[in-house]
């Protein structure tokens, strides 16, 4: 199991929604960070230079997953997230000790399929009659 960060460009968000989506992947964790790149602003002054660190709007994505879904998780990020200029963002995939669904106690790889829809439907309509 991998924990994937990513960070990306706000506006590119819908298009990275889709792309994971289209894979099978749903289970994401979203939020608005302030981020900053490789770039050095350096701007001189008459008695030194002095680094200036602008920060931007990104979007920060954390996604979990099972092996088999890792490189197909980085692609569909990839392939959504890209324009080509500086700015694009960043990709961190780390090693993920456990995952524990709460509402059943599955465990690791258990707890990281997606819910059959359907099913968890027809659950709460068995339980509410
Ligand atoms: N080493 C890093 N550690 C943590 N966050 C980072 C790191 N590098 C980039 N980020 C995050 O990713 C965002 C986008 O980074 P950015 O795409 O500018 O990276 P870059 O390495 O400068 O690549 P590029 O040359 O394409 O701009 C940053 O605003 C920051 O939130
Ligand atoms: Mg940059």
């Amino acid at each position: 199991m991998k924990l994937i960060t990513a960070i990306i460009r706000p506006d590119r968000l819908g298009m990275v929604k889709e792309a994971l989506f289209r894979v099978g992947v749903t289970g994401i964790s979203l939020s608005k960070v302030s981020g900053h790149g490789g770039e050095k602003e350096i701007i001189e002054h008459y008695r030194g230079t002095q680094v200036r660190m602008e920060f931007h709007e990104k979007v920060h994505l954390q996604i979990a997953v099972s092996e088999p879904f890792v490189d197909v998780t980085v692609n569909a990020i990839l392939q959504s997230a890209r324009t080509g200029e500086v700015g694009d963002g960043k990709i961190f995939v780390q090693p993920l000790e456990r995952v524990i669904r709460i509402r059943t106690g599955e465990q690791d790889s258990d707890a990281l399929t997606p819910v059959n829809q359907p099913e968890t439907t027809a659950q709460a309509l068995k339980k509410r009659s």
